[in-house]
């Protein structure tokens, strides 16, 4: 079995390979990522060595690089994590969003039908669905809540999907998707809300709020997001969507607090709020795991707890990206 994972090189797609690594050994792996500022090849570095794991450097944007590609590996299953993540940017510039997440997507797909694959996974997310209010505790995300976007970032990977499900209808590719809350864990990038916010609160820095610090995000530790990916491509049915959450909702404050508790120092500083920005997710994970036996394993608790430790643990890891050295890590190792 061969798998292409585009954007390996990030947080969730670098824990995807490890997750493999570990769950199907003989697996082979060919890692696609364009390391954007988001890519970061040290995360990979003990995998880089290992005979059954490849990394290319290619912008899946890139036609003509990526058919080359399909051609020389012939992949089985392709499972596309590369994407434009982080809604700010968005908000700043969106057309890089759109030529990644969106055009970049129906490159892949249009080579996997050139070349054939037994599957190609989209990973989404659950803020294709937009908002639910704060005094609705009520209400949750289904597969069947329509699409409804707030961000330039959730628009390009809604566009993606509506994509992804026209190649099934019109063209018969076997896909899946999956929309998955917000996950947190080791190996994100710190412009993110949680390794941000432990960053500033080791190195003294204030920790940006946005506006009131209520809105509600359902967290899920990754390693629970990458079992759930594994468990679709192993039993989902081609052509469906699943929802992945774990009941997980906390406001960003209640995050924070955590952080700072756990750090034991930290200066909460709120800030203007995100343009557009979302109130309250929350997953309803029902089909999955009434259909594919998928339940979180990981109480946020435990989860939050070993994530900080991490990043105390990590702090290298952290400092190269802020020092710039995580760019040059490609040139070292490929020349
Ligand atoms: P990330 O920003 O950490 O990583 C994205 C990776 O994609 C980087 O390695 C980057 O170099 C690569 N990339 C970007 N543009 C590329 C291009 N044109 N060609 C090749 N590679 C490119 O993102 P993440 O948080 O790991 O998210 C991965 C996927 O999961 C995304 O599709 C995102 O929409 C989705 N998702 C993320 C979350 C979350 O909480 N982080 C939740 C649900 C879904
Ligand atoms: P983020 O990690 O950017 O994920 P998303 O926007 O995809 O949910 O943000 C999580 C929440 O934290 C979101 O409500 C915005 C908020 N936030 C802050 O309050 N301050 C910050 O510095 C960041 C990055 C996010």
């Amino acid at each position: 079995m061969k798998l292409f994972v585009t954007g390996g090189a990030g947080f969730i797609g670098s824990n995807f390979i490890f997750y493999l690594r570990k769950a199907h050994p003989d697996y082979q792996i060919v890692c696609l990522d364009s390391l954007t500022y988001a890519g970061n090849l040290m995360t990979l570095k003990d995998v880089l060595k290992d005979p059954s794991f490849r990394f290319v450097k290619i912008d899946i944007a890139d036609r003509a690089a990526v058919f080359a590609l399909f051609e020389e590996e012939k992949p089985d299953v392709v499972v596309n994590f590369a994407a434009e993540s982080h809604v700010d940017r968005s908000i700043k510039n969106p057309e890089v969003f759109l030529q990644t997440n969106v055009l970049g997507t129906s490159v892949l797909m249009d080579a996997c039908r050139a070349f054939g694959v037994s599957r190609f996974h989209q990973v989404s997310t659950d803020e294709v669905y937009g908002d639910l209010p704060l005094d609705r505790p009520d209400l949750f995300f289904t597969e069947k809540t329509p699409l409804h976007t707030s961000s330039p970032y959730s628009a390009s990977k809604a566009s993606a999907d509506l994509l992804v499900m026209a190649y099934h209808r019109t063209y018969g590719l076997p896909v899946t998707i999956s929309r998955c809350s917000n996950n947190y864990g080791p190996y994100q990038f710190p412009e993110k809300l949680i390794p941000l916010m432990i960053f500033n609160a080791v190195n003294g820095k204030p920790l940006p709020v946005y506006g009131d610090g209520k809105n509600v995000r359902d967290w899920l530790f990754v390693e629970d997001h990458c079992r759930a990916i594994d468990l679709i491509l192993q039993k989902g049915k081609v052509g469906e969507v699943y929802n992945v959450g774990g009941h997980n909702e906390k406001s960003n404050l209640e995050v924070v607090q955590t952080i700072i508790d756990a750090v034991g120092k930290g200066d909460i500083r709120f800030v203007k709020d995100r343009a557009g920005h979302d109130r309250r997710y929350a997953i309803d994970p029902k089909k999955i795991s009434d259909e594919l036996g998928w339940l979180p394993e990981t109480p946020f608790a435990k989860g939050i707890e070993s994530t900080i430790r991490w990043y105390l643990a990590n702090e290298d890891w952290m400092n190269d990206i802020f020092s710039g050295a995580y760019r040059t890590y490609y040139d070292k190792i490929f020349g």
